[in-house]
């Protein structure tokens, strides 16, 4: 569904994305994992439009959007969720729902004036399609709830409930899980996996928790300083030598380092700055 081809995104002379290459399968949850710093964001953003790429192509179904604005790809069904999320926080939950269609009749004084029955008729349908965004989400009790009031976990519910109130064919999921209690972590997976069957959505997303890769994603494709390292199963990433490496500095044979692999936590570096620096000595 999307091809990523040999891309590359350039901040003066940082090189955060260095010629990476993907493809993401229609109708799969695709995992991207990396360390801090390792270009996974700027690659959604080239992806997702916010960002213009330095060169390389980006192709939907076989056809070059690379460049293309962020409307212009919601147009097409390609949708993104932000790493901090973006709500109104002075209007409602159901009103910022309500905000995302585009092409409403209600826009411009001569529709207000003129066409009113459409208007309302369209608000009410907008405002049912919202209602039933956050049943499925299972927060129709803070529907009437200031944006800014709820919680960090329901603000993410919230951007992907934004995705669903127009026909998206792929999500692009910024750490989504990232912050959230784990209730609602297993609420967002369940919404995540339903939306895939249920209504043929494919995802790609960041995510650090690889308890929650795992519940989640197939394959899961891993990210290190601006290139794709490794692509398979979350099971095979996490024996992976190199993957192993690029997260910790070390080699497998470091005991502590493969103990915490098992244990479900791939560890994030503590800074952004920790792939430049060489593997600390008192893990050898
Ligand atoms: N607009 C920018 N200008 C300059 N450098 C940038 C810009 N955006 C990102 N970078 C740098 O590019 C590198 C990759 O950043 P990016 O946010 O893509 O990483 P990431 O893999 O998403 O990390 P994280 O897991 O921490 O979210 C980082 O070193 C970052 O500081
Ligand atoms: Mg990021």
């Amino acid at each position: 569904m999307i091809e990523v081809r040999d891309l590359h995104m350039h901040f003066g002379g940082f090189r955060a994305v260095d010629g990476a290459s993907l493809t993401i399968r229609e109708g799969s949850i695709t995992g991207l994992i990396g360390p801090n710093g390792a270009g996974k964001t700027s690659l959604f953003n080239c992806i997702a439009g916010v960002l213009t790429p330095t060169s390389g192509h980006v192709l939907f179904g076989g056809e070059d959007i690379t460049g293309l604005k962020p409307h212009e790809l919601f147009h097409k069904g390609i949708l993104r969720t932000f790493q901090i999320a973006h709500e109104f926080s002075t209007m409602t939950v159901r009103e910022n729902l309500m905000m995302v269609p585009a092409n409403q009749t209600g826009e411009t004084l001569w529709n207000a004036w003129f066409k009113r029955k459409t208007i309302a008729a369209e608000e009410a349908a907008l405002r049912q399609k919202a209602d039933e965004v956050l049943e499925f989400l299972t927060i129709s009790h803070i529907a009437d709830e200031k944006a800014g009031n709820i919680s960090g976990g329901q603000k993410k519910l919230l951007e992907l409930g934004r995705t669903m109130m127009v026909d998206a064919k792929i999500v692009f999921l910024d750490e989504v899980g990232a912050g959230v209690n784990r209730t609602l972590l297993y609420t967002i997976a369940d919404a995540i996996k339903r939306l895939n069957v249920e209504r043929g959505y494919t995802f790609c997303m960041i995510e650090h928790d690889m308890e929650f890769i795992k519940m989640l994603c197939d394959p899961v494709i891993v990210m290190a300083e601006g290139k794709v390292m490794a692509t398979g199963s979350a099971e095979g990433i996490m024996q992976n030598e190199q993957v192993i490496e690029a997260y910790l500095g070390t080699g497998i044979k470091n005991k502590e380092a493969t103990e915490g692999l098992t244990k479900d936590a791939i560890p994030a570096p503590a800074k952004k700055t920790a792939k430049k620096k060489p593997p600390p000595k008192s893990r050898r």
